[in-house]
Order: structure tokens, then sequence, then C-alpha cells
């Protein structure tokens, strides 16, 4: 299975240059599953609730339709983090789409610094999905710094987790090799890159998207740059928890002495 992130840096409030930008760099793509950052087609840094209100979609909405139209194109399934209008609330949220059409959505359920005034902390739980034979689950930025999420996740079959970001901090790509060895998954992070200065807020957005093999490989990392980059993977190999002849992570978890 070819997959792989596209990152890039988005221009706030132009989704229709952030759409094209998006056809160009997948123009000569070849692959199965490209996932694409979180909050893509409108840019991270709403200064106001005005701001989310104009620039928020329903899950199936317009944006839905350009990925839609560009999977069947492209004959590839997406992901990609989109900001999400659920009836007078927003979510920060992130949808999987195939030639078929809107598998899942999922919204971020741990939210970051100043979104918490935003949006609404995601109600969607960490359910997993099924697509061409294999299961996945999503997660959307700081959703990586709660170990319990992917646990989750892999707990219920995950075996490749597509995050979409919008990473300010330095600790996630490297933290993501201890979540795909200690989960034994395949982990795809999707994060822009660049400046995204607006009013008095200044984000400088660390790039550095990559996937993560369940050994903790790096089997390929990003710089800053805009750029695409595919991995083939095997994902049957997330499905061996063995460590070794007498350790199963999964199966020597002593969740009886575990918190909670
Ligand atoms: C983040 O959750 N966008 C840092």
């Amino acid at each position: 299975m070819k997959v792989g992130f596209l990152q890039f840096n988005p221009t706030f409030g132009d989704k229709t240059k952030n759409y094209r930008a998006v056809e160009e760099l997948l123009k000569n793509v070849v692959a199965d599953i490209v996932v694409i950052p979180e909050l893509f087609n409108t840019g991270y840094t709403f200064l106001n609730e005005k701001e989310l209100i104009d620039l928020a979609e329903p899950a199936g909405g317009e944006t839905y339709e350009f990925m839609h139209r560009l999977a069947q194109e492209k004959n590839c399934a997406l992901a990609y983090g989109f900001a999400e209008k659920a009836e007078d609330i927003h979510h920060n949220s992130m949808s999987f789409v195939t030639t078929r059409g809107l598998v899942a959505t999922y919204r971020k359920s741990h939210l970051f610094f100043e979104e918490k005034f935003l949006f609404q902390p995601g109600d969607t739980g960490f359910d997993v999905f099924e697509y061409g034979g294999v299961k996945f689950g999503m997660l959307i930025c700081w959703d990586w710094i709660y170990p319990e999420a992917m646990r989750t996740l892999a707990l219920r079959g995950a075996q490749v987790i597509l995050h979409a970001a919008n990473l300010v901090t330095p600790y996630c790509p490297d933290a993501m090799k201890t979540r795909a060895i200690e989960n034994r998954v395949f982990i795809i992070t999707a994060d822009r890159a660049g400046d995204e200065i607006r009013g008095e807020k200044d984000f400088h957005f660390i790039g550095k998207s990559q996937v993560v093999a369940p050994n903790g490989g790096i089997l390929v990392r990003a710089g800053e740059e805009t750029c695409v980059k595919i991995s083939e993977i095997d994902p049957s190999f997330a499905l061996n928890k063995k460590m070794n002849e007498h350790n199963d992570l999964f199966a020597d978890r002593r969740a009886e002495l575990y918190f909670e």
C-alpha cells in the first residue's frame, strides 16, 4: 500500500487557493492514501468566532465535494483536516474520503491553546474504520500527546493511524516513534509548514511530516518544505503485536493494574 502526506503552507481564509495548491501538489503523485494537514482549507489562526462561522462548513460541504472529486481523479483516498460546522457549534475535524465518498469523520478530542475558545472538544471518540481490508484510525495534532488516544485506536485494531497536524511545539515527530513502537502501528503525520501571522498572533509550524513504521523506523520525513512524500508499507506488519516469542504487547497488558 502506497501511503504518504502532503505538507504545505495554507493561505488563511482562501479555500480556493488552498484547493488549487493541493491539486497542483498531487498532480503527478501515485498513491493509495494521502493525508493532508489539519485545517488545510481555512488556515489555523482564527482571530474571532465570526471568522470561524464564515469559513466552517458541514462534513459534506464544499471541501468534501472538492476532495471527493480529487479522490476520483487520482484514484486515491484522502484524509484531510477542516473546520466543521455542526448545527450551531464548531469542531476541528478530519474526514477520510475515497472514490466512493465519505467514509469517516473524526472530531479533535484534545484542543490546543486558544482553539478552546472557538471549537467544541470532539464527541466522536476513537473509532476505527476499514478500507481496502486494512483498519485505520484518525487523530488530529495535539491528540498525539495523550497516549490513551492512539492506544484506544490500536486496541480496537487500527493498523495505520492517519494524523493531520499543525504542529507548533517540537516534540511530536520524535514522540511518534514511541507511539508507533508501543502500539505496533504505522503512523502518517501530515503537518503544515511555514508561518501564519495574523493580528497579534504569530505561529511557526514545524513541518517534519512523516511516515513511521511499527518498529519506530522513520520511513520518510520532510523538513519544512512544501512537498508530497509517499512510502510503500505492508499494513499486515501492524497485526503482529509479538515483540519476541514470550512477549505479546497487547496480550501482556495488565489492565487490572492500570488507573481507570
Ligand atoms: C495543535 O494541536 N494544532 C498544536
